[in-house]
């Protein structure tokens, strides 16, 4: 992890008062690594490895591309894809529509959606600083609304609920593509390393996720997923 992690767990440790840990880390040792550290060092578009050229060709949204950046990801987290699982037709990439996938976008497995037992298995990936757009999940299809609980397996990910102040840290954090389209009503947030987890606050609450300096794998468990009950904060965005 790198130090301006540290100085983002740290400042989502306050953020966060009810932030679970199993890691059993403290804030007090992780505030030891801050002196020297400038607000300036956190800004999540210093995170990123690659930019939108990479990603876009004449406009279009290159999946190939896509996953050629998590699979690099991968490599460096030293995270082992089966091989099952790297030709698993279920593995998807999405820049949601949004022009904007070196920071705003997402890569995932489907492992379980089942509706007659309502359960749901995901894994997500996300690049370096990389944010799913804010959402919501509303009831659908004769179901009640999905809530979902979220645990690190590789790299990092800030959580971000609703509420909060649109402090400094937490701006910096933002994609300007989000802010600009005033897409963000979630400024409370929690830094989470490999093994700590966290939870949706209520169901229907709007909610995102951004990825971390090296990346992340994050494993979500959840009620039946319904594409109908997905609703973006942000209008142009679609799954
Ligand atoms: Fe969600």
């Amino acid at each position: 992890m790198q130090r301006r992690d540290v100085l983002k767990a740290f400042v989502g440790g306050v953020a966060g008062a009810s932030f679970i840990n199993f890691a059993g880390s403290s804030a007090s040792a992780r505030t030891a690594s801050l002196s020297g550290e400038t607000t300036n060092q956190i800004e999540g578009s210093a995170m990123q490895k690659y930019d939108n050229d990479f990603f876009y060709k004449d406009g279009v949204f290159q999946q190939d591309k896509a996953f050629q950046a998590y699979y690099e990801m991968f490599a460096e987290m030293n995270y082992s894809l089966a091989d099952s699982l790297r030709s698993n037709k279920d593995f998807w990439v999405s820049d949601f529509g949004l022009g904007d996938f070196a920071r705003v976008g997402m890569g995932g497995i489907f492992f379980f959606n089942d509706k007659e037992f309502r359960y749901f298995g995901h894994d997500i990936y996300l690049l370096p600083g990389q944010m799913i757009p804010e959402h919501r999940h509303e009831p659908a299809e004769d179901m009640p609304a999905k809530h979902e609980a979220w645990q690190v397996r590789n790299g990092s990910v800030y959580t971000f609920s609703e509420g909060g102040e649109k402090t400094p840290q937490a701006l910096a954090l933002l994609p300007k593509s989000q802010l600009d389209a005033d897409a963000i009503h979630c400024f409370n947030f929690k830094f989470l390393r490999v093994g700590d987890q966290d939870r949706l606050s209520r169901l229907c609450a709007p909610h995102f996720m951004i990825a971390g300096s090296d990346g992340a794998v994050v494993t979500e468990y959840a009620c039946y997923h319904s594409m109908d009950g997905l609703k973006f904060s942000n209008p142009k965005a679609h799954p």
